[in-house]
């Protein structure tokens, strides 16, 4: 998704290590890697299955190409482990990838039988089903209004309550049935009613809107001088969360009024830390083009935004 935004962004850092933190089956890898003979990639994935496709589909690239199996939330560690301090580049292409997707058995999709699972890293404890069948009717609709933002939380999470007494809700389409009745069936524009609740579940299994400021934080720091970020966020929570952090970073201070006074190359803001790390490479999101979308209706939610640290 994005593959040609994200290769003319990050054609800068294509002389050093870039680290593709959400490597997936390797297709924006697999761009980087063919754009220049002289870039190395660190591909890290948590899922064992997308990391040994890629593998696969990188192996002409040698040890250019290194697969990392862990949580990118992780990547001081990681890097400290492969002994690099900085890095010219880091990409983060967020959320599930279309072999989770399309996966049956993963238990991400409303549209296929599968296990309520939704785990894209298989050693993590807790599924969709231990969500599903053990929270309270309070904790279900905080969830999926909180990571759903879903209108009708309340009603969805009284019939799943109500559901699970006759025996635990085991499967997506199980799931998918429950919902799209307590929302009276109805599809709303283009999305089926069961959207919102598997999106709201599968942040929450994964726990993908934690740790990510963090995340931001240690990804800037981790940049050597003219280094570049990019990140492509697929719903808008994590959108909001990547837009506020990155203009923290640009210096726009999130204790000033409205967030218009940028603070000068020295000073950082006391309160919340706001500096000029970073140079906003994308004042706006960047979208798909109308021709990906009509190729790919899911690139449809993506948001790219992108920076360059400043500091030399
Ligand atoms: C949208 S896909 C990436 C697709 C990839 N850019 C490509 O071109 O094939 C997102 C991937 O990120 C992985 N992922 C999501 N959160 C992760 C995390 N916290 N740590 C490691 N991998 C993660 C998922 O397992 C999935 O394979």
């Amino acid at each position: 998704m994005l593959v040609r935004e994200v290769v003319e962004l990050l054609r800068p850092c294509l002389d050093g290590v870039i680290v593709d933190c959400t490597v997936g089956t390797g297709g924006h890898a697999e761009a980087l890697l063919s754009a220049s003979e002289r870039v190395r990639v660190i591909g890290i994935d948590w899922d064992e299955e997308a990391l040994a496709l890629a593998r696969e589909r990188l192996r002409a690239y040698g040890e250019r190409f290194l697969p990392v199996q862990e949580d990118f939330k992780r990547l001081d560690e990681i890097l400290t482990r492969l002994g690099l301090e900085t890095v010219e580049g880091i990409l983060v292409d967020l959320g599930v990838s279309s072999l989770q997707l399309e996966t049956a058995e993963r238990g991400f999709s409303f549209q296929q039988e599968g296990p309520l699972d939704m785990r894209m890293d298989r050693r993590r404890a807790v599924t969709a089903a231990d969500l599903v069948n053990t929270l309270s009717e309070r904790e279900l609709a905080d969830l999926i209004f909180r990571y759903g933002e879903e209108p009708a939380a309340r009603r969805i999470a009284r019939a799943i309550v109500r559901a699970r007494e006759a025996g635990p809700i085991r499967t997506t389409t199980e799931l998918a049935a429950i919902v799209a009745r307590a929302v009276g069936g109805r599809r709303r524009g283009r999305l089926h009613p069961a959207t919102r609740t598997f999106q709201a579940l599968r942040i929450a299994v994964n726990e993908e809107l934690s740790g990510l400021e963090d995340f931001l934080d240690t990804a800037i720091a981790r940049l050597a001088p003219g280094g570049r970020v990019v990140i492509i966020a697929f719903h808008s929570l994590e959108d909001r969360v990547i837009k506020r952090r990155l203009r923290v970073h640009a210096g726009y201070c999130e204790c000033a009024a409205r967030w218009l006074i940028p603070h000068s190359e020295t000073e950082s803001c006391p309160r919340c830390g706001a500096a000029r790390r970073l140079v906003l490479l994308t004042p706006r999101a960047v979208r798909p083009s109308d021709l990906e979308v009509q190729e790919n209706p899911r690139a449809r939610s993506a948001r790219l935004r992108a920076g360059e640290r400043a500091d030399g």
